[in-house]
């Protein structure tokens, strides 16, 4: 059977902010920070092809040092954001979410406590099957994805929600990089 769809949420409700960033771990700040910077990204969309335009936007705490790979945990929260990339090549694009991670994992950012998505439409759009594969590589299982709709309301779910029964890093052998 398939799961449950989530509620949508209204995304600017104090009470709904709040109850959310208890479950899920973040502050306040933090939640309007990913639903604000979401929907910014979005802007910066480009997808004349579909029209589609999708924002993505991940918060993080940590840093990994490229050379000696040493990790540190940041004392401020970073916030990466990307958007979809088309191409007159149909296949050739990327999503939002791989731009934003190709974009902070080269930026040595790691430590991933929440990843936002936002699209204009309703119900919220949720991360496509590759993105999905994409985000495993570098999250924990129990990292919230926030989506938020049209009208920044929301529904969120945690990966492993998203993406059950994964293939990761530990079936290869390695820690990996969450
Ligand atoms: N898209 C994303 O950016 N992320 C997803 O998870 C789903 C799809 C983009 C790709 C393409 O530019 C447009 O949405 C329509 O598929």
């Amino acid at each position: 059977m398939a799961p449950p769809t989530p509620p949508i949420l209204n995304g600017h409700s104090e009470t709904v902010i709040a109850q959310t960033c208890q479950t899920y771990n973040l502050t306040p700040s933090e939640f309007a920070q990913l639903r604000d910077r979401a929907v910014a990204a979005k802007a910066t969309s480009y997808s004349p092809y579909s029209k589609f335009r999708v924002g993505a936007v991940l918060l993080s705490t940590g840093k990994v040092n490229a050379i000696t790979g040493e990790r540190t945990t940041a004392s401020e929260s970073t916030y990466t954001p990307g958007a979809n990339v088309e191409n007159a090549s149909y296949p050739v694009t990327t999503c939002a979410e791989r731009v934003a991670f190709g974009r902070a994992i080269t930026e040595g950012h790691r430590g991933f406590k929440a990843v936002a998505v936002a699209t204009d439409i309703s119900p919220p759009a949720s991360p496509c099957g590759m993105c999905r594969q994409f985000i495993r590589e570098f999250c924990e299982l129990s990292m919230p994805i926030l989506m938020f709709d049209k009208d920044e309301n929301f529904s969120v779910l945690r990966l492993e929600d998203l993406l059950p029964l994964s293939f990761g890093p530990d079936q290869m052998g390695i820690e990996g990089a969450a």
